[in-house]
């Protein structure tokens, strides 16, 4: 059964992440078209904005701040949502962070801790909110994965590692909760011009891949779209799929691509 996002009037919506980057936009996107939207991320002040933002132009937000590597505070958030908006319609599970890091010179805590924020999160919010989304029988969840969720570059272990769980997560999920009425759409983007990449990231992402940035505002388009088609799974670019071929008929070549693209020599050799 395939389930088409075309109205948000009357919806409610919690974004995660929704303080910065693909999550601010989403929010303003989905208020715009009539969501009531509960803003999830750390920042309080930063959530704030984006919800005067959001109030601005009529539209209604409730900024919840909350670290969702942490079960209590995700239970808790959750709660409160569906306190002040009702029932949960949308559930966006974005917030999440990355490196570029040698394995060996990744310090273990924050490769835990990228797992907690970046799958656990996920895993946590969507505890919360879906029974709920099946007893009414209709829901959406969007994952924002990442590319680096089913092709794996180098540097990214403890990323690739949480965003391959996030995949595997969001589509086991999709094919138990389809006949109850939830859609899952799982989102992976390639690098996208956000605050995700700080100066030190930046400067390690290879020429080509730098001026190959997507626009963040173009991925929300085409996530917008994605809902209103009931798509399952969203790469973009677009063209970025085409690996996901390559990887399964020609693994030693793509294999080989992929470790020139990201391997960067720490010498600059
Ligand atoms: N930009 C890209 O190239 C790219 C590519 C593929 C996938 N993605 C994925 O897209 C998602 C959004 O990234 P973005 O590009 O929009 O980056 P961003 O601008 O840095 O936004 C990240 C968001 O996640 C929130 N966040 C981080 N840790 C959190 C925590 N522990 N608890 C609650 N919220 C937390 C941040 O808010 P606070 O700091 O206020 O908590 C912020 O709102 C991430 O999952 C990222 O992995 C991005």
């Amino acid at each position: 059964m395939m389930s088409r996002l075309i109205d948000y009037s009357g919806r409610n919506v919690l974004i995660t992440g929704a303080s910065s980057g693909i999550g601010r936009l989403l929010a303003l996107r989905m208020a715009e078209k009539g969501a009531r939207v509960a803003l999830v991320a750390r920042r309080r002040d930063q959530l704030e904005k984006v919800a005067e933002e959001i109030r601005a132009f009529g539209g209604e937000a409730v900024p919840l701040a909350c670290d969702v590597g942490d079960r209590e505070q995700v239970m808790a958030a959750s709660t409160r949502a569906v306190e002040e908006l009702g029932s949960i319609d949308v559930l966006v599970n974005n917030a999440g962070y990355g490196h570029h890091r040698h394995f060996l010179d990744w310090d273990l805590d924050d490769m835990e801790r990228m797992m907690r924020v970046n799958y656990l999160g996920s895993l946590y919010f969507t505890k919360a909110l879906l029974s709920a989304m099946v007893d009414r029988g209709r829901g959406w969840l969007v994952f924002i994965a990442s590319v680096a969720g089913r092709i794996a570059p180098a540097e990214e272990t403890a990323y690739a590692a949480s965003k391959h769980a996030m995949v595997g997560l969001a589509s086991s999920l999709s094919l138990e909760v389809e006949d109850a009425g939830v859609h899952v759409l799982t989102v992976l983007p390639g690098a996208i011009r956000t605050p995700f990449f700080d100066d030190e990231a930046l400067a390690r992402l290879p020429a080509v891949a730098r001026k190959q940035m997507a626009e963040p505002e173009d991925l929300v388009d085409e996530i917008m779209v994605a809902l209103v088609r009931g798509r399952r799974e969203l790469t973009f670019p677009r063209w970025i799929a085409s690996g996901y071929v390559a990887q399964a008929i020609a693994p030693g070549f793509t294999r080989r691509q992929v470790k020139k693209q990201t391997l960067v020599d720490p010498d600059g050799e």
